[in-house]
């Protein structure tokens, strides 16, 4: 890998700032100060030190976060701080949201620059459990609730779709609370889902995706890395 485009991975410093580290001699190869960006090397073997410490490649990053409301799941700067904003890590920009929270959901999100692992994690295909917990508008009565509960395992249209969605699984933690598991990520598809019931969501929070179940150890807005153990569940 050049020289310049390895620094550039490696820390937070831009191509262009990698040159100029570079030529100002801020940076060793194999304990020899170097100032060609366009030196090649081995990333496994060769020592590159820039500001006292040896640089290396990182692997590919899995990552957890509790997100909070009022965040944004994309990779634009818009209205509000984007999710990414909030993982200190170099390079986060690299890492992408493996499916989407709105908004004003919070919860689960799994973060990832390993896009094979993201499909397995989306992909329909492989039908992922994903648990929410929504807030009702309405409470609804265990008459309701229990045809709510059948309409969900067969399926329901949603507005302006012509496939119902997948069975799924609906359970009432109280006459306004309900705790949905669907295993696909169709626009909105909660909320949407709880329109076509009757009702609306007043807030959703993701709970869990797969095995890999969101706990009080993260606060909203704190992050941590999957275990190898949550990495290979998928
Ligand atoms: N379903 C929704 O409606 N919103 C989300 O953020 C996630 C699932």
């Amino acid at each position: 890998m050049r020289l310049d485009r390895f620094l550039s991975e490696t820390t937070s410093l831009t191509r262009s700032l990698a040159k100029r580290a570079l030529k100002n001699g801020e940076v060793t190869l194999n304990d020899e100060p170097i100032k060609q960006a366009a030196t090649h090397i081995d990333t496994d073997s060769d020592v590159v030190v820039f500001n006292g410490a040896r640089l290396a490649l990182v692997g590919l990053r899995y990552i957890m976060l509790h997100k909070p409301a009022d965040v944004e799941c994309t990779a634009r700067r818009g209205l509000y701080p984007r999710v990414i904003d909030l993982i200190d890590l170099p390079k986060a920009e690299r890492l992408q949201p493996v499916g989407r929270l709105d908004v004003d959901t919070t919860g689960l999100l799994l973060l990832t620059d390993d896009g094979q692992w993201s499909h397995r994690v989306t992909s329909p295909r492989h039908r992922c459990a994903k648990v929410y917990i929504a807030e009702l508008d309405e409470p609804m009565d265990e008459e309701a609730a229990e045809l709510a509960i059948q309409q969900v395992a067969d399926g329901i249209m949603l507005d302006g779709e012509e496939t119902p969605t997948q069975p799924a699984t609906l359970r009432f933690l109280s006459p306004k609370q309900a705790e949905l598991t669907i295993t696909e990520g169709r626009y909105h598809q909660v909320k949407r889902m709880f329109v076509a019931l009757g009702n609306h969501v007043n807030a959703l929070h993701r709970r869990s995706i797969g095995d890999v179940v969101l706990t009080d150890e993260l606060a909203p807005g704190e992050w941590r890395e999957l275990t190898p153990e949550e990495i290979a569940s998928f």
